[in-house]
């Protein structure tokens, strides 16, 4: 198997596992069912750059137009937009074009431009920097993804990836929830992997760890518990709602399992299950 086939297959289990525990996933926007406060949708674009994100602005030259491929709600690229010549964001989500039009708009930022478009699909505009963050877990066809990408960003294209990916942080509960192991999605490795097959020689670097809002104590039992059943729910990305009989089931297991997946202290209940690790930096310039 090639790396690239092999990556595939990670995508195709991970479906394949989603469709049978969780059903097909609805039509639509998969971001949709994302709360208005989610970390993905809420980042104010004039905040202090966090030591992460000061990494990927280092890369940035004024001169720049950032192709921001999977933008989201410019949570990345709305910073470096302040930061460089432009950028356009290529995401198929309305939720996220939504709120990337809005942040952008409440910080003054104007120098930004949304495709709501799917990478695969859409004639890539021009740029001089791709930037990718956190979208391959789910990428199936890497290998043109990548090749889009570097006619994209001609001068620079920047990946991240988190280490272990985010859409399988829940795997032990996966475990608890639903008596099996988790099929996880490619991340750094499965990438890196690949990069060298097609014979790209990118920088990789390990950041700092992070993303502390992404674990809050919960302030008590009941919020503990919903919390866990909608981590449970949402698991490999699986973002639309759980049906009542996921729910309850769900909710059994966490009940009985309480006191290994949380950790009581003064402020309420700390998920103890979740690893956030390390956000994986993966650089290089095409054609060098
Ligand atoms: C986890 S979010 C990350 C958003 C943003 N990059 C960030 O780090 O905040 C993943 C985003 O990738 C987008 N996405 C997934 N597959 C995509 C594709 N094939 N082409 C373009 N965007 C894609 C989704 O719509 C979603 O907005």
């Amino acid at each position: 198997m090639t790396a690239a086939e092999h990556y595939a297959a990670r995508v195709e289990a991970v479906l394949a596992q989603r469709r049978r525990l969780r059903g097909v996933e609805p039509a639509g926007d998969t971001f949709g069912g994302l709360p208005a406060d989610h970390p993905l949708l809420e980042a104010d674009p004039r905040r202090p750059l966090d030591a992460n994100l000061q990494s990927l602005a280092d890369l940035i030259e004024p001169s720049d137009t950032i192709v921001d491929v999977g933008g989201g709600a410019g949570r990345m690229s709305l910073p470096l937009a302040l930061r460089c010549r432009s950028v356009i964001n290529v995401d198929p989500s309305p939720t996220m074009g939504a709120a990337f039009v809005a942040n952008a708009k409440a910080a003054g930022i104007s120098n930004v431009e949304l495709v709501q478009d799917d990478w695969i699909a859409v004639s890539p505009p021009q740029g001089t920097v791709a930037l990718v963050n956190h979208v391959t877990y789910l990428t199936h066809d890497i290998v043109p993804f990548i090749e889009k990408l570097e006619r994209a960003g001609t001068r620079r294209v920047i990946l991240t990836v988190n280490a272990p990916p985010p859409p399988s942080w829940n795997r032990k509960l996966f475990q608890l929830v639903h008596g099996e192991a988790e099929e996880i999605v490619p991340g750094h490795a499965e990438l890196m992997n690949v990069l060298w097959e097609i014979g790209r020689l990118p920088d990789l670097t390990m950041l700092p760890p992070q993303n502390v809002r992404y674990i809050v104590p919960l302030p008590n039992r009941m919020a503990a518990l919903t919390y866990a059943v909608q981590r449970a729910a949402n698991e490999q990305w699986a973002h639309w709602p759980a049906t009542p009989a996921f729910e309850a089931r769900a909710r059994a297991a966490v009940e009985q399992h309480f006191d290994d997946l949380f950790a009581p202290g003064a402020d309420g209940f700390t998920p103890r299950w979740i690893d956030l690790g390390r956000e994986v930096l993966i650089t290089w310039q095409p054609g060098r």
